[in-house]
């Protein structure tokens, strides 16, 4: 049969975290993998849901998002974001990762170059790789904190041929919160090399200690230069029902929507009318969860820095700890197969985030606590054992 499977298809790396997630859930395993919160969702968002069933809100929505929705985001985006924007500039998509997706489609061309950090989200690499543009890998070092620099963004950069970057602030894996000098010196460079800012704060809630939360988009002047992307999976616990937003200049959002119809038509009708329920309802369990969470960091921080050969930052965000193991392990991915079949313990090997990832692993505490716990002293006993 001649080749059907299209060369850009075949071209995406495997993902090895895929093969591991696949055991990850075995009887006896424990996973410290998870990307996703382990609450459900409040009872006014499922009430929303199920009474969009009731009412047979089945229907196409409108591509844009339903206007309540879209509302109640600007709304949001003025009150805790300080980003100014209208109904007719918000985007409901599939998640964050289809706002990713748009947005790059919107803008880059084949070969055009995309700023990355490194090491990052899965899915931006192959997001820009399956566009045919080149990513151009910004490291993020540990010994800064795995704040982005701009010794390290010009170094990265092709500049007559680089039209984006990519931010994720609470960061996934590292857990850094891009400090307000660090966003004002990546705005100052990408007014220098004309970028838009595409600003993934899906983790926006999940910042600890005196860590604040700041969107770049609210920065002085950035406003024509970025697109914030923001989500509902994480901060009210329901990825499943696949809903996120994004908001920037009007010229990006026309064409993201022009995509977005012939991606997917439009977000689930039920999915926005939990996400409206969300927005509108109270609030009040947010801070709770994130007191919990700060509860679980600190426990796995303090235990995994007492571990024979591994050490770890305090993260500021999100929900991980991202552990440098390169004393023990040069490459994380043999490591964590390790782990997974003589401690049976699930965690994702930094190399999955790029090459600047090599040399650690990542853990997540959105797990109970007690597997927490358990997994941790497989972990020990495990590196006790190697020791010995
Ligand atoms: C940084 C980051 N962005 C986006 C996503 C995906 O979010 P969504 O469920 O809204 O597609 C994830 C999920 O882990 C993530 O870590």
């Amino acid at each position: 049969m001649r080749r059907i499977i299209s060369e850009r298809q075949e071209e995406l790396p495997p993902s090895m975290l895929g093969k591991l997630l696949s055991v990850s859930h075995a009887p006896g395993m424990v996973s410290l993998g998870p990307g996703e919160p382990d609450f459900t969702p409040q009872p006014h968002i499922l009430a929303a849901a199920k009474r969009a069933l009731t009412e047979k809100q089945t229907r196409y929505t409108s591509p844009q998002g339903t206007p309540e929705l879209r509302d109640a985001v600007v709304r949001k985006l003025l009150k805790e974001n300080k980003i100014r924007t209208t109904a007719d500039n918000v985007l409901i998509t599939n998640g964050a990762t289809e706002g990713i997706l748009l947005t790059l489609m919107a803008t880059i061309d084949p070969g055009e170059g995309v700023l990355l950090p490194d090491p990052s989200f899965l899915a931006y690499k192959p997001a820009v790789e399956v566009l045919s543009g080149t990513p151009l890998m910004v490291r993020l070092r540990e010994t800064d904190g795995f704040q982005l620099t701009w010794e390290d963004l010009e170094r990265a950069i092709l500049p007559e041929k680089t039209n984006v970057l990519i931010l994720n602030t609470p960061g996934n894996p590292t857990g850094v919160v891009f400090s307000k000098k660090v966003l004002e010196e990546i705005a100052d460079f990408a007014v220098e090399y004309d970028l838009l800012i595409v600003a993934d704060e899906v983790y926006e809630k999940f910042v600890y200690a005196n860590q604040k939360h700041i969107s770049i988009g609210s920065l002085n002047g950035m406003q024509n230069r970025v697109v914030t992307i923001n989500s509902f999976s994480k901060t009210y616990g329901m990825p499943g029902f696949r809903v996120g937003y994004l908001t920037g200049p009007e010229k990006f959002i026309n064409s993201m929507t022009k995509l977005h119809i012939f991606s997917s038509i439009c977000a689930g009708s039920v999915s926005q009318a939990a996400a409206l329920a969300a927005l509108r309802g109270p609030q009040k369990a947010i801070p709770r969860i994130v007191r919990d969470y700060d509860k679980r960091r600190k426990e796995m921080v303090r235990r995994v820095n007492t571990m024979p050969g591994l050490r770890c930052r305090e993260p500021g965000g999100a929900f991980y700890v991202f552990v440098n193991c390169s004393k023990i392990a040069k490459h994380s991915y043999p490591f964590a197969q390790n782990l997974l079949t003589k401690a049976k313990v699930a965690v994702v090997p930094g190399i999955e985030f790029g090459r600047g990832g090599e040399g650690f692993i990542r853990l997540s505490y959105a797990t109970a606590p007690q597997l927490i716990r358990k997994g941790l002293d497989r972990m020990e006993d495990f590196l006790m054992r190697r020791r010995t």
